[in-house]
């Protein structure tokens, strides 16, 4: 994920956590803003006009959710007398190893959007203080930096939340095997899913003249990368494709640059001029499909894809992208893409779906789906005991590329 710097919808530099040197509540809350909004903003603008409900101000999530507990502590435990009211709220700490943290909008519970989303059942606090950690219901904690493990009790639910591949995961042992009961990736049977993206069907389709579009688009293949050696070798198979068919590369491992610090414009550059964007995987691993494919969904570019078998898994159809697995080569998908380049017809076949879907970006939609399960009575005691997250997310699951072959 976060190949290209300023292309991850919530990082700003490596990946997917993001660090800001000040921890005053407010300041760090717009820094979150503004580096978890880089990409879903536009998006918003365009749709919602959350923009600008973000810029409003935002009480400071740690003091407003101690209010919060007091409070509801107050009101229960008073009124009614008891140890544990069936409608106390679920206390949920979002585990940061330190201060300054964001990752995979998990902040965005403190923000406008959050609320907006208008969870069913939101019975559940929020918060990052970790000196609530014996009241916690559920404790959120991010797997490749899970930070100093507090107190575990029988009741309380660990989350492992996880946007890695396969390839670039290993569970925790030591003091962590065995703590983890649910989790939270973009593996399709996860406790919770939570997929990079998604689409969404337009309550009425665009009427776009896609002929058009395609006519004033002057350049063939273009692919926006920084991470320059991968798992899945797609660099290998990008030389491949170049020897047929050019294959411009802009970002940190080719020749051409866009402006990091305006994306947008790069992509809307390349949306204008190019007929194919490569949306490679860094690692070819079950259900992993990131924001490379889901933020051009809503763009008139035809994209193609390399990354898990089956893509229609995690809600893409076939039609949506061309799938280098459907090639025996790259030559053959070179030739393919030259065909669609000399027939404007079939090429805007590949085009005109997009009329009819908006691509979005996960939202802390999740966060609903675990404020209600964390609800309901009759979810199961469950963990997953050392070893098996391995066995689950990762033993089978970082697939080596067999498509690399280039002699036969
Ligand atoms: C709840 O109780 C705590 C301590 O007893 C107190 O400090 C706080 O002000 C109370 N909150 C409300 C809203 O009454
Ligand atoms: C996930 O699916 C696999 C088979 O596709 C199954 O073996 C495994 O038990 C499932 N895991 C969970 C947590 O449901
Ligand atoms: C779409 O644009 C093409 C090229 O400019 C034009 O020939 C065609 O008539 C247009 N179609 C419609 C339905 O407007
Ligand atoms: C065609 O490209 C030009 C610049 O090259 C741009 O100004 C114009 O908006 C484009 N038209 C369409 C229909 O995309
Ligand atoms: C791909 O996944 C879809 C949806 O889960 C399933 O219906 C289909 O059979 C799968 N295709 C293959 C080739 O496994
Ligand atoms: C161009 O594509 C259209 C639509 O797929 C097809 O019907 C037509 O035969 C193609 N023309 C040529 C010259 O291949
Ligand atoms: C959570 O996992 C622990 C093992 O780490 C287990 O003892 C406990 O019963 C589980 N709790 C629930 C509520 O599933």
């Amino acid at each position: 994920m976060g190949d290209v710097p300023g292309t991850s919808f919530h990082s700003k530099t490596t990946g997917h956590v993001s660090r800001s040197v000040k921890s005053l509540c407010t300041v760090a809350t717009n820094v979150i803003i503004i580096v978890s909004s880089i990409f879903s903003l536009f998006i918003f603008v365009k749709l919602t006009g959350f923009y600008e409900q973000n810029r409003i101000s935002i009480p400071c999530p740690k003091a407003a959710a101690k209010h919060r507990l007091q409070e509801s502590q107050n009101i229960t435990y008073s009124s009614k007398g008891v140890d544990k009211p069936p409608n106390k709220p679920k206390l949920v700490i979002f585990w940061y190893p330190g201060p300054g943290w964001d990752y995979m909008l998990l902040r965005d519970y403190a923000k406008p959007v959050f609320k907006s989303l208008g969870c069913k059942i939101d019975n559940c606090i929020y918060t990052e203080d970790k000196s609530l950690a014996d009241e916690a219901d559920a404790i959120v904690f991010i797997a490749r930096s899970l930070g100093s493990k507090p107190r575990k009790l029988p009741h309380q639910r660990w989350i492992w939340v996880n946007h890695e591949s396969s390839c670039y995961s290993e569970e925790a042992g030591g003091v962590w095997a065995g703590m983890f009961n649910w989790t939270i990736t973009f593996r399709r049977n996860s406790t919770i899913f939570f997929p990079y993206g998604y689409a969404q069907k337009r309550p009425r389709p665009l009427t776009k003249n896609y002929t058009k579009t395609a006519l004033n688009k002057t350049k063939l293949v273009a692919w926006m990368v920084s991470n320059c050696v991968t798992r899945s070798q797609r660099e290998r198979y990008v030389s491949e494709l170049q020897k047929y068919i050019p294959v411009d590369v802009y970002g940190a491992c080719g020749p051409l640059k866009c402006s990091k610090r305006d994306d947008k414009n790069c992509l809307d550059k390349i949306n204008r001029d190019y007929k194919f964007y490569l949306s490679f995987e860094n690692s070819i691993s079950t259900d992993y499909v990131t924001e490379k494919f889901w933020k051009m969904l809503d763009r008139d570019i035809v994209t193609v894809t390399r990354g898990p078998a089956n893509y229609s898994r995690v809600g893409i159809k076939p039609e949506w992208h061309i799938n280098t697995n459907d090639f025996k080569s790259p030559k053959d998908l070179a030739d393919y893409l030259k065909y669609l380049d000399m027939n404007v017809t079939a090429y805007v076949k590949h085009l005109e779906w997009k009329n009819q879907y908006v691509g979005l970006y996960s939202k802390a939609e999740v966060y609903c789906d675990l404020c209600a399960k964390l609800n309901d009575p009759s979810e199961p005691v469950t963990w997953y005991p050392p070893g098996e997250l391995n066995k689950w997310f990762i033993d089978g699951h970082c697939i080596p590329p067999n498509d690399l072959d280039f002699n036969t």
